[in-house]
């Protein structure tokens, strides 16, 4: 599955805790488009390894687990949801054993492009908003709607902690930079925002300028 979409494709990529998952949420409410946060998919199947107690180093163990495991992706309500192994994963997404390891299974290239297949198959029959950190480069890199979203360090550390949750972002940042498989880079046609000092509705405000100024038809 690697032809260009038909449909259109807004690509959010950028580091942890830069404010992505909020703006491509909110992106997607006003255009009426499907949400895909592709990060939940690699939470998900680090999840699932550890859960089986598989460690997360060993990656012929993990690309086993993961060509064998059932994985469904569901829509409901234009928002994206998976279910591995037959569970909603989702209460588990953010424990602080994932937080530790998400890096190191999704460094694992068979895992990337099993997930990199579902995430494809979205576009198939939606317009979508998808966030994560290969999305411009990697999954479609065809599309012309391309954005990274970036912050200062102290300010994603910050916003994370407000979250309540224990995440050491930077070197998570450094781990999803410099892996051999589809690293974290800004790929040359995006259009990059520093979100450090803006609102959501900020940053939504100028992608949504960027999208008239491509040409895209925004109804509302
Ligand atoms: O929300 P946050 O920025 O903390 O991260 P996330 O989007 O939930 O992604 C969690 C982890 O999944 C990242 O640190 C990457 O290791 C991995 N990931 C990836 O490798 N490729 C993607 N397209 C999305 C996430």
């Amino acid at each position: 599955m690697n032809s260009p979409s038909a449909h259109k494709i807004i690509a959010i990529d950028g580091p942890a805790a830069s404010g992505k998952s909020s703006v491509a949420r909110e992106l997607a409410r006003r255009l009426g488009f499907v949400y895909v946060n592709s990060g939940a998919m690699y939470r998900a199947i680090t999840w699932l390894v550890l859960d089986r107690g598989i460690p997360a180093d060993d990656a012929a163990a993990i690309e086993q687990l993961a060509e064998s495991v059932a994985i469904a992706c569901e829509l409901r309500d234009r928002d994206s949801f998976v279910r591995i192994d037959g569970v909603d994963p989702e209460p588990f997404l953010r424990e602080d054993r994932v937080n530790d390891n998400v890096s190191l299974v999704s460094s694992v290239p068979r895992v990337r492009e099993i997930l990199v297949d579902h995430l494809r198959r979205y576009a198939v029959t939606n317009d979508l908003v998808m966030e994560g950190r290969d999305i411009g480069s990697v999954v479609f890199p065809e599309t012309p709607f391309k954005f990274y979203i970036d912050a200062s360090p102290e300010i994603r550390l910050r916003r994370r902690a407000a979250q309540g949750q224990r995440d050491r972002v930077t070197a998570r940042d450094e781990a999803d930079s410099s892996r051999r498989a589809s690293p974290l880079i800004i790929a040359e046609d995006a259009h990059v925002i520093d979100s450090s000092n803006l609102t959501i509705d900020g940053v939504v405000g100028e992608i949504i300028g960027r999208l008239k100024l491509k040409g895209l038809t925004i109804a509302r």
